[in-house]
């Protein structure tokens, strides 16, 4: 083809391109504020003012341009896009430590990445503890082409939330002996909850008041607003700290079509289970009846609740707004009917349309959880190593070769074989460690994760773990030791769901299925974020080669060993 052809080719797709594709640029601010977030006055991280912080509407192809400027006095800041794979733009991924330095107080930096594929999917920081001080907010981006109908659409962005504060929480968790920090005292939609005034307490017996709401009912529930005969999309993520939840909508089903940013072979159900770092599209069909009120329940499983259910409110057209149902809302299923939870989780297939996993993988990982002591400091470890980030991002070390930012030995790809799950840990060979798993681009890795008993007694503990730069496939669920040879008989390898976040039950394994095809370093880690914060977390690093070839603004490694490497050439 001659030179004027190209040209044309490239004019034509430029055009047809940027048709479709928008950029969507906001400046943001984030600083801490005085809150009512369960109609108790708190702090929470807002970004310009808000909380939780302000959606992203996008469409899929487009390019989301955030300035962030941190507003804090004292500490650093990034934010994490969870669910956008950042191809391409490994260090616009906010993870702290592993793709970028801490933004400082009062510096501002640019977070410029594409939203490629359409999803439900939430933001969040990703420093110290800083996602359960309520540093959050929707991302959703639209399909140019939807084929899901529906008429009118919600987003229910669920947290959970604490009246401790979060540095004294870290802090409680770094000590020694270490000091849990025990159940939320609320759980948040959309940032509101009714913390000792709750509406659930509306039905129990004894001393129910009415919240009065503060500053401009920053604690009220909001009504979700439907008409007869219609469908309803509802867009659910979990950014809990700790809790796994169960959704319900009273008096009616609820179509599960989206999981995590990907379509599911639709399957209707009561109620939805929903662990922290997964996201769900459901469809809603109204009744045909008008003037009803309905409860929407949050309620917790998986852990003893201790904290009330978030409610709100399914108002159809004709009833006041401040209407509230006159009887009980739905009983959040037992929190330790773990067959309940399975049987959900079992019922998740990738939707039509997708094609199957690769048949075989190239590498094979089995991570084991486990609970510590390392100095009579209480730790979670994988295969023995507890994750400590160093002070260089892995992405900048990897990319200027500097061998000296973290550890070179990476951790074991597998645990001893007569490790006894059922049993707590002895363990004396765990430490602190910075090593990651390294993979060549272009291979098929499967990763075990393996659930142990925890420090003491007789319990296995819930992890929902979650990868940055991927989805995965989800190829089964199994109850006690892997069974390496065997056990890989069982897989799903027809219609498999795509995920980046899955779960693994007490005393059980979960297997997953990624290719190695984003270049990069991809944080891998339990969603609990207190969990994250005493290690477990492990790194890996893909296509290494071609990290030293990307383009990574000096911006995101103006710390640690990467700093000096940039001043040293003149370039900080
Ligand atoms: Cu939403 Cu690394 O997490
Ligand atoms: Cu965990």
């Amino acid at each position: 083809m001659g030179t004027v052809v190209w040209w044309l080719v490239t004019v034509l797709v430029v055009a047809v391109h940027s048709a479709s594709a928008a950029v969507i640029e906001e400046k943001w601010e984030v600083e801490y504020t005085f809150w009512w977030p369960d109609c108790k006055e708190g702090i929470v991280m807002a970004i310009n003012g808000q909380f939780p912080g302000p959606t992203i509407d996008a469409v899929a192809g487009d390019r989301v341009i955030i300035h962030v400027t941190n507003k804090l006095f004292t500490e650093g800041v990034v934010i994490h896009w969870h669910g956008i794979r950042q191809i391409g733009t490994p260090w616009a991924d906010g993870a702290a430590g592993v793709t970028q330095c801490a933004i400082n107080p009062g510096e501002t930096f640019t977070y410029n990445f594409t939203v490629d594929k359409a999803g439900t999917h939430f933001y969040h920081g990703h420093y110290g503890m800083q996602r359960s001080a309520g540093l959050y907010g929707m991302l959703i981006v639209r399909s140019p082409k939807e084929k899901l109908r529906y008429d009118g659409e919600f987003n229910m962005l669920l947290t959970d939330w604490w009246h401790q504060s979060v540095h004294s929480q870290e802090l409680a968790l770094s000590s020694r002996p270490m000091r849990w920090i025990g159940e939320p005292q609320s759980l948040l939609i959309n940032g509101r909850g009714q913390h000792n005034c709750s509406q659930a307490a509306y039905f129990t017996k004894g001393g129910v008041r009415e919240c009065t709401f503060k500053e401009k009912d920053q604690c009220a529930p909001q009504t979700l607003r439907v008409e007869p005969n219609r469908v309803y999309r509802l867009r659910i993520a979990s950014s809990t700290a700790l809790a796994s939840l169960n959704l319900a909508v009273e008096g009616h089903q609820l179509e599960v079509v989206e999981a995590d940013g990907n379509y599911v072979a639709p399957f209707t159900v009561n109620d939805i289970d929903i662990y922290s770092g997964e996201t769900y599209s459901v469809l809603l069909r109204t009744h045909s009846f008008p003037s009803k009120i309905y409860w929407i329940s949050v309620g917790v499983r998986g852990r003893k609740p201790n904290t009330p259910p978030a409610l709100t409110v399914l108002n159809y057209v004709d009833a006041p707004d401040s209407d509230r149902p006159t009887h009980p809302p739905p009983v959040t299923p037992r929190w330790d009917d773990y067959d309940r939870s399975k049987a959900f989780s079992k019922k998740i297939f990738t939707a039509k349309g997708y094609p199957p996993p690769p048949e075989k993988s190239h590498d094979q990982l089995i991570l084991l959880n486990t609970q510590n002591l390392i100095d009579n400091y209480t730790k979670w470890a994988i295969n023995n190593v507890s994750l400590s980030v160093p002070a260089t991002p892995y992405l900048g070390s990897i990319k200027y070769g500097i061998k000296s930012a973290y550890d070179l030995k990476s951790p074991g790809k597998t645990f001893t074989n007569d490790y006894d799950i059922m049993k707590p840990p002895a363990n004396p060979n765990t430490k602190k460690g910075s090593g990651i798993y390294n993979f060549p681009s272009g291979i098929v890795v499967d990763v075990i994760l393996q659930n142990a008993n925890v420090l003491k007694g007789k319990i296995s503990e819930i992890h929902p773990w979650h990868l940055h730069g991927h989805d995965f496939w989800v190829l089964g669920y199994g109850e006690g030791k892997f069974r390496r040879g065997i056990d890989e008989k069982t897989y799903n390898l027809k219609n498999p769901p795509l995920r980046n976040t899955v779960v693994v039950y007490p005393f059980g394994w979960t297997a997953l299925r990624f290719v190695t095809d984003n270049p990069g370093v991809w944080f891998f880690h339990c969603h609990i974020e207190p969990h994250l914060h005493m290690g477990m977390g492990v790194v890996f690093a893909e296509g290494v080669n071609r990290i030293g070839k990307m383009d990574i603004p000096d911006e995101a490694l103006g710390c640690g060993l990467t700093r000096k490497w940039l001043m040293n050439r003149g370039r900080r």
